[in-house]
């Protein structure tokens, strides 16, 4: 079967430590796609969107639900905690979503079992132990579970007798290390087992091949949009490792994650925000405390969607947007939460990296060696005007534009769209971009890093 040409595949990835603003963007991006699909993460992601004032934070069902007609997936690449995907289900529906017809999960999707909770929970505890801070939802323990090969995938939870005998055979031997090394109380594999049927019935009907299905669309010229979860700098492999999520959470992963050949995918889209902010431990050379910090995160509300924790905040950090640029093959940027400066006089940003005398051009593989960095700041201008809910590149501040195209041609990227308040509505789109071609809507024309500049 040929192609057909208008068949169009754009992943959309967190170019920071997570929590850029994906869920209001791919919200926004949704009406352009006829497939949302997740392909990686579990329910340690949070991604919130709000429509008509109305606050929805999804964790496992991919944001475009909530948007007209598309149909969303839950790619093979996700780690799904059954108890969690039937309450998200459950609050949707209640909230009139309709998810029969819309809503797809993998067949091949791993399993999230009371006891990876239970192992992370106290592994993270245990003295000795380096503290990741983890979201506490059994992630990590999950995937070692699916690389070790002895994981259970979601077509297992329809066998009752595989099911049983898993729980059982996986609980002697957890039960064990836990009762060992950490004193946790044993799990009862019967009770897990009850609740495991229970739950394979409410999702039974919503669980195919979504990796023949996404091809099948992707040939019967649908467009397919991958929704990241986390983060690039959350990345397993190129992350600030050990403090990272145990997925691939970069471009790469999308085609893993979904079972979508890369030859698919049209575009990679990264989401920042105009600031950095991160949770949980590990380095973020550009961090700041006290009084910015304070402001920043009372303003930008930079409060864990999932656990509530306050983030960390610091400045934009350009040699790691680099580095996300370089990882994802990223040829568009989405800057969120402009509006968060709006009442600075002046804007450092992070240019580069010094170390003592030196020039660091590569960033270090080793916490010891990031945490040795020294920021270089280039400090811009503020605009001390209010961008809050713009929708007009034009009707920006002069100063917020050359804040942005000082970060677009420093990266030597386009930025695509300008997110200026929390409402899907609230975004600027920039004419002429890769974004748009991507999305259907335009024909690609000049970079638009040189757009950019000329206008600036
Ligand atoms: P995600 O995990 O990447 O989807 O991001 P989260 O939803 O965890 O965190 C982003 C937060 O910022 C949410 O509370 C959003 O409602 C909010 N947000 C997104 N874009 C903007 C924006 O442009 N301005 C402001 N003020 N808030 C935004
Ligand atoms: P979204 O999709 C921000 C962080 C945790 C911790 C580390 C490992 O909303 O951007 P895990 O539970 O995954 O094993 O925790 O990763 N983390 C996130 N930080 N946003 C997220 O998701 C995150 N998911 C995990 O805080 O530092
Ligand atoms: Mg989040």
């Amino acid at each position: 079967m040929s192609r057909n040409l208008a068949s169009r595949c754009v992943i959309v990835v967190g170019a920071q430590w997570g929590d850029e603003g994906k869920g209001k963007v791919v919200d926004l991006l949704a009406s352009h796609f006829d497939w949302i699909a997740r392909y990686q993460g579990g329910h340690n992601a949070g991604h919130t969107v709000i429509t008509g004032g109305r606050k929805h934070i999804l964790q496992l069902i991919p944001c475009g639900i909530l948007s007209g007609s598309a149909r969303a997936v839950i790619g093979n690449g996700v780690v799904i905690d059954p108890a969690a995907l039937v309450q998200e289900m459950d609050a949707l529906e209640a909230a009139n979503v309709q998810l029969e017809g819309r809503l797809f999960v993998s067949n091949r999707a791993q399993v999230i079992l009371p006891y990876h909770r239970m192992l992370e929970l106290a592994a993270e505890n245990a003295p000795g132990r380096i503290k990741i801070g983890t979201t506490s939802r059994g992630i990590g323990p999950s995937y070692e579970d699916k690389m070790g090969r002895r994981g259970l995938r979601i077509a297992d939870l329809f066998d009752a007798d595989l099911l049983r005998t898993h729980i059982e055979n996986a609980l002697r031997e957890k039960n064990a290390i836990a009762g060992a090394l950490y004193q946790a109380q044993p799990l009862d594999a019967g009770s897990i087992y009850e609740r495991y049927v229970d739950y394979s019935r409410r999702i039974r009907s919503y669980v195919t091949d979504t990796a023949a299905l996404l091809d099948q669309a992707w040939r019967a010229g649908d467009s397919i949009l991958l929704e990241g979860a986390q983060g690039t700098l959350l990345d397993i492999d190129h992350g600030t490792y050990p403090f990272v999520t145990s997925s691939s959470t970069t471009a790469g992963g999308g085609c893993t994650g979904t079972g979508l050949g890369p030859t698919r995918v049209s575009g990679v889209v990264g989401v920042s925000k105009a600031y950095a902010t991160r949770v949980g431990g590990g380095p973020f050379p550009t961090e700041l405390e006290g009084e910015i910090a304070e402001h920043l995160r009372e303003r930008g509300n930079e409060f864990g969607s999932v656990t509530g924790r306050p983030r960390r905040v610091g400045w934009i950090d350009l040699p790691l947007l680099r580095y996300a640029v370089r990882l994802n093959g990223m040829e568009s940027l989405i800057i969120t939460k402009l509006d968060v400066l709006d009442q600075l006089a002046e804007i450092p940003v992070c240019v580069g990296y010094r170390r003592g005398q030196s020039a660091v051009e590569e960033i270090p593989a080793t916490v010891a060696e990031m945490e040795k960095l020294e920021p270089v700041y280039e400090s811009l201008p503020g605009w001390q005007t209010s961008t809050a809910g713009v929708t007009q590149w034009a009707e920006l501040p002069r100063a917020a534009r050359a804040y942005l195209d000082f970060l677009a041609s420093r990266l030597e990227l386009e930025i695509g769209l300008i997110s200026t308040g929390p409402e899907r509505n609230e975004a600027a789109w920039l004419p002429h971009t890769k974004l748009q071609a991507w999305l259907g809507v335009t024909a690609p024309a000049k970079a638009s890093v040189e757009r950019v500049k000329a206008k600036g």
